[in-house]
């Protein structure tokens, strides 16, 4: 299995981008619930790349720790305005467009690993990964 990537521009590119998610995680024979996990991480980032970044790419990764733990990486790309404060877009209520600001700190709690790299005027990238619950060693 390799890595996908797609162009987020429009919200049926969303779309495209979950079902394929969802492939992976039914193919690492993901929980249900873990599956439904990779989902909204996949909507909420690539929900983020439309409204706040004008539009990016989310890259879908098979990764392994070793041959028994494997994961799903997420990583949403862009080259928009860079998020200035990290740390108050990661707290729960806080959105620049008068939203919920429920999404970055959502993919963070249902996630195993999180992180974002921002330069203002430059882009974003935020990355999040997903192990498999029931193959850890
Ligand atoms: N890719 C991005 N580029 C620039 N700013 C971003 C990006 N993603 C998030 N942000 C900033 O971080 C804030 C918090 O994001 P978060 O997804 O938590 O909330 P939201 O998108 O505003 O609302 P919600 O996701 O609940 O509808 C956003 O309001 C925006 O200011
Ligand atoms: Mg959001």
């Amino acid at each position: 299995m390799e890595s996908l990537i797609f162009r987020i521009q429009r919200e049926a590119d969303i779309y495209v981008a979950l079902s394929a998610g969802r492939r992976l995680a039914t193919e690492l024979q993901f929980s249900e619930t873990d599956r439904t996990r990779v989902e909204i991480c996949i909507l909420e980032l690539a929900h983020n790349l439309i409204r706040h970044a004008g539009g990016g790419e989310i890259e879908i990764m098979p990764v392994h720790r070793d041959p028994a733990m494997m994961g799903i990486a997420v990583e949403a790309r862009d080259r928009g305005p860079g998020i200035p404060d990290i740390d108050l877009a990661l707290r729960d209520g806080y959105s620049t467009t008068h939203s919920l600001g429920a999404g970055l700190p959502g993919v963070r709690r249902l996630m195993d690993e999180f992180s974002i790299h921002s330069t203002p005027g430059v882009g974003t990238c935020v990355r999040a990964v997903k192990w498999h619950s029931t193959r850890r060693p």
